[in-house]
């Protein structure tokens, strides 16, 4: 059985294309995608997604009094998807227990830094303002903290002398596309396992 993906997104979207198109060139084997989900009406992804016949779901943040209910809104939504895996491409909204717990260890996430180091926000620019010689990116799952789940891949970029954040982002992100799908792939074909809190490959 295919693994069921939701993609979660609120702009751009361009992990979540590449993930769609590496589904159907065959590179990410075992997969589909049964949701689009956003926060956000206007998000490209969400363009995407509608042009080319994915379910979306889209739900605005602001109509709700908390984050908890509105986290419990999206997983009382998901229940009839019978999601597999929840895939955080962008997704600007912190996720609250509400969802990990329903989703123990099936909610991954990347972040354009090499994790623990430069969590949340602007996390290239974090890079180039600390002066660091090597950047990256982390897919990991998602626990309650702020990019602090456990690591499943990382991928290493040069950081340039004459790099900022905007070049060290673009550099990051062509790694992104590549390193999120193959942890998906790896995800779908049963060959993430978690032991003592650190995932085993293979
Ligand atoms: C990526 O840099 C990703 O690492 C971070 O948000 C950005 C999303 O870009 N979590 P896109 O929407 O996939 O183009």
């Amino acid at each position: 059985m295919k693994k069921r993906l939701a993609i979660f997104l609120s702009g751009r979207g361009s992990n979540f294309i590449n993930i769609h198109k590496n589904i159907l060139s065959g590179k990410i084997t075992n997969a589909e995608i049964v949701l689009v989900f956003s926060n956000n009406n206007d998000a490209e992804g969400i363009v995407y997604a509608k042009s080319n016949n994915l379910p979306t779901l889209i739900m605005d943040h602001k109509k709700f009094d908390d984050r908890k209910k509105f986290d419990q809104a999206i997983v009382d939504e998901l229940s009839s998807y019978n999601i597999d895996l929840i895939c955080l491409a962008g997704y600007m909204r912190i996720v609250s227990e509400i969802i990990i717990d329903s989703y123990d260890n099936k909610v991954i996430n990347i972040h354009p830094s090499l994790l623990p180091s430069f969590k949340g926000m602007n996390a290239q620019q974090q890079a180039i303002d600390y002066g660091v010689r090597y950047a990256g990116c982390t897919v990991h799952f998602v626990d309650q903290g702020v990019d602090t789940g456990k690591i499943i891949l990382q991928d290493v970029v040069d950081v340039g002398s004459d790099d900022d954040a905007s070049s060290l982002s673009a550099k990051i992100l062509a790694r992104e596309h590549i390193l999120y799908c193959k942890a998906i792939d790896l995800f779908c074909n049963d060959k993430l396992c978690v032991v003592d809190d650190k995932v085993i490959i293979g």
